[in-house]
């Protein structure tokens, strides 16, 4: 089969970026983007709800895709703080990261709240990116591709397909802390990833896994050429637009 999953290079701006900043970090981005013409790649940045429509503006005609870091599972309602999935939308966004590690942790997001969220993206015509990834216990207790298994089944709704669906594996310990996984690691999880789904969804082998947790310009090459990895979710490194393309390039 050709290569049909297209890379995806995605910014996790994270609770990160007023507007002076974030808009030249953005313009930075597109223009970067812009100059490299890449047609075989896609680069999303996902900034702070607040900032979703500036940015959405600021990345205009560049290629830059624009998305939001987390919704709610309704879409509109009593949720004081929340943010939908059709709002995020209205101002500009095409994508969502749901179900991050730091939204199950600090908002204690179970499995089946990530679906709920992932099943509001689509109602709202967004592409949801749902992350998974096991613990620094976990691993060490042997446990990750149980794990992966069991996030990958309370998390995916059924109906997904490859058109609909992005996976995200963030190993919790490797998020922000300059470590990562083995690409030998890296790939093993994502070869299970894919096992999985091919259960879960249609069309399992044209789905796009992204690896995240302390990827760089300096280890993006490497990373991104383990066996199944189609793209990146960055954090702390998307927030420099050189270091960002940096890795975009390695795509
Ligand atoms: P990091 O974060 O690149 O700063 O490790 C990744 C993420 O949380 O998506």
């Amino acid at each position: 089969m050709a290569r049909t999953r297209r890379p995806m290079i995605a910014g996790n701006w994270k609770m990160n970026g007023l507007r002076a900043d974030a808009l030249a970090l953005a313009k930075g981005v597109a223009d970067g983007v812009k100059q490299a013409g890449w047609r075989d790649r896609e680069v999303l940045v996902c900034p702070p709800a607040t900032l979703v429509m500036a940015v959405a503006d600021a990345v205009k005609g560049s290629g830059v895709l624009v998305g939001g870091e987390d919704c709610h599972a309704e879409a509109s309602g009593a949720h004081t703080g929340d943010i939908s999935a059709e709002m995020l939308r209205d101002a500009g966004a095409g994508h969502v990261i749901v179900g991050h590690s730091e939204r199950r942790t600090d908002h204690g997001e179970t499995d089946a709240v990530v679906r709920a969220k992932a099943e509001a993206a689509w109602r709202a015509g967004l592409l949801p990116i749902v992350c998974i990834g096991e613990t620094l216990a976990e691993r060490e207790a042997g446990k990750t591709l149980g794990v992966l298994e069991a996030q990958l089944r309370g998390s995916v709704p059924s109906g997904a397909t490859a058109a609909k669906l992005v996976v995200a594996y963030e190993p919790v310990w490797a998020i922000g802390t300059g470590k990562t996984p083995t690409t030998a690691e890296v790939a093993a999880a994502h070869a299970h990833i894919r096992k999985v789904l091919g259960g879960l969804v249609s069309d399992a082998a044209a789905v796009r896994l992204l690896y995240g947790g302390s990827v760089k310009g300096s280890n993006a090459a490497e990373l991104l050429a383990a066996g199944d990895v189609d793209g990146a979710l960055v954090g702390g490194a998307s927030l420099k637009a050189d270091e960002f393309l940096a890795i975009a390039k390695a795509a």
